[in-house]
């Protein structure tokens, strides 16, 4: 009796499923050194989850910053301490945030750390400072 076409391959199917796991694995892997390199200017590893800065307060700060919006709300700002603090004073008014109790000063300490003006988003250097500058002659 005449195999059907498709039992010819069948020794193919295990390689092919590994290798295709394998491509997966790299390209996760690509995505992942990609956030890392276009988002952050330095060498903080980020959180595969939610993309914000890996450091002994990140399960707090993802606790109480992530339930209601994209933590790029988080990724995308640059504030200083007070002004992180208005914003989650302004979240509580408007926005039903909860009291963070004895959170709030771990939380606060993590965005300042990790994303003050200082921190620039998308791997911008930081802008000049005291530039002398110069009319160019004969132009
Ligand atoms: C109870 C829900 C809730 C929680 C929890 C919450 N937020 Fe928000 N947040 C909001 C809402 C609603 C907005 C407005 C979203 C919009 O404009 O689309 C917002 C906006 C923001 C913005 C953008 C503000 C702007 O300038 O436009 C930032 C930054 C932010 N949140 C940070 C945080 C941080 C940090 C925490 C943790 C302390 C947090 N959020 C927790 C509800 C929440």
């Amino acid at each position: 009796m005449k195999k059907p076409l498709l039992s010819h391959y069948q020794h193919l199917v295990l390689p092919l499923l590994c290798f295709w796991v394998f491509v997966a694995a790299i390209q996760k892997n690509s995505t992942h050194s990609l956030i890392l390199s276009s988002n952050h200017s330095s060498l903080d590893s980020l959180d595969a989850q939610t993309g914000l800065v890996i450091d002994p307060n990140l399960m707090l700060v993802k606790a109480h910053c992530t339930g209601c919006h994209s933590p790029k709300l988080i990724t995308q700002t640059r504030l200083k301490r007070d002004q992180w603090q208005e914003r989650i004073r302004w979240m509580q008014r408007n926005h039903k945030l909860w009291d963070l109790g004895g959170a709030e000063k771990t939380v606060l300490d993590y965005l300042e750390k990790h994303y003050s003006p200082s921190k620039t988003a998308y791997s911008r250097r930081e802008a000049l400072q005291n530039v002398k500058w110069y009319r160019l002659e004969n132009q």
